[in-house]
């Protein structure tokens, strides 16, 4: 049941490992990225609860020895003070140039453990586990790392590739339905931006996804890293094709900046509403048929996923307001709003072109249902 993704990048080439029980091999599949037998492991204090030892474990039948600091969850960590901590434990450990890091959880500790290990010692290779859906469809292929500041989030961070992503299909039974669904929205943004097959496969397989079978999950993580890698071989500093991946983000982060960032609206979960926005939007612009976001929708909302604006909890601000916050995003160029638009399902585009009023009158339909 295992699949591997090979992410083409010329001397920063590396696979991502994809399918049940790969804790229990990380030993064998890390050890010829090894000089010595001993690694630095930075995770989550919920990650390090369920499964730390079974890491350990996996490491030690090869003979590798781990040492590891567990950082609080949440996003509150992707900042200065726990960077600062990671950074000073791994010097602390004696990480040397051609040691390894491992980054074992979601994005966040991806994010910051990739970070850390770019910046140590001027850049030391890394091996991310990533144990939660968005992180192994996301975050952890691609190599964008950094921590939050307080003027937004990601603002402080560096390219950094992964040697290895290892990522344990398994691990995924633990996550919270909630949590699980929120990463399936970064799943459905890979059929939508740009293979229309793989979202009729989800039309009518998602619900085997979500329940667990471990075939459907292998297979919807294997195409979406494998979208996802194309992608990056294509564009690895988003100079271009790589703001593919930001469907449905534009109207998410408006969204996540007027939740707060808060468990009104996880960012799977904004991501879908921001899809099938998206999607709207491309509608009234008259580039895809009406039918396309109706389908969005519906598929959404037959995995029990959010999908408008009134499945979130309590007020948002109006038309107006979203719009503003969409303008501090930070893919903003040149004072210019960038979509990613859909000349219909699986068929994407990147453009800048898009009057603010279609943007306000799909939002003001949007809110007055909500
Ligand atoms: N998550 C978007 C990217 O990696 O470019």
């Amino acid at each position: 049941m295992h699949q591997t993704v090979h992410v083409e990048l010329g001397e920063r080439s590396y696979d991502v490992e994809i399918g049940p029980d790969l804790l229990a091999q990380s030993g064998a599949r890390i050890a010829p990225l090894l000089r010595r037998p001993k690694v630095a492991v930075l995770t989550d204090e919920n990650v390090a609860a369920l499964h730390l030892e079974a890491l350990r474990d996996g490491l030690a039948s090869a003979g590798i020895e781990m040492s590891s600091l567990a950082l609080p969850a949440g996003e509150a960590t992707k900042s200065w003070p726990h960077f600062e901590r990671a950074v000073e434990w791994l010097l602390a450990e004696k990480v040397e140039r051609r040691d390894i890091v491992i980054a074992f959880g979601g994005g966040v500790i991806g994010d910051l453990a990739g970070f850390a290990a770019a910046v140590l010692r001027r850049g030391v290779r890394f091996v991310q586990i990533p144990t939660s859906l968005l992180a192994q469809v996301d975050s952890s292929v691609g190599g964008k790392t950094g921590i939050n500041a307080p003027q937004g989030k990601n603002l402080i961070g560096a390219f950094h590739q992964p040697s290895l992503v290892l990522a344990d299909t398994s691990v995924l039974g633990t996550m919270t339905q909630r949590d699980f669904l929120s990463g399936y929205g970064e799943v459905v943004k890979y059929g939508l931006l740009g293979d229309a097959e793989f979202f009729e496969w989800l039309e009518g397989n998602g619900t085997d996804v979500s329940s667990g079978d471990m075939a459907a999950r292998v297979r919807a993580v294997t195409r979406s890293v494998q979208m996802k890698a194309d992608i990056v071989a294509r564009d690895e500093t988003e100079q271009g094709d790589r703001a593919l991946l930001n469907l449905g983000h534009t109207f998410c982060h408006a969204l996540e900046a007027a939740t707060g960032y808060s468990d009104r609206l996880l960012h799977g979960e904004g991501v879908a509403i921001g899809c099938a926005l998206a999607f709207e939007l491309s509608a009234r612009l008259g580039l895809c048929s009406q039918e396309d976001p109706s389908r969005v929708r519906a598929h959404l909302k037959a995995m029990g996923m959010k999908t408008d604006l009134a499945d979130i909890p309590g007020d948002l601000p109006g038309a107006e307001a979203l719009v503003d916050l969409m303008a501090q995003d930070k893919k903003v160029i040149d004072g210019q709003l960038r979509f990613i638009l859909a000349r219909g399902i699986g068929q994407a585009f990147v453009t800048s072109d898009v009057p603010r009023e279609a943007v306000l009158s799909v939002l003001e339909d949007a809110l007055a249902t909500a």
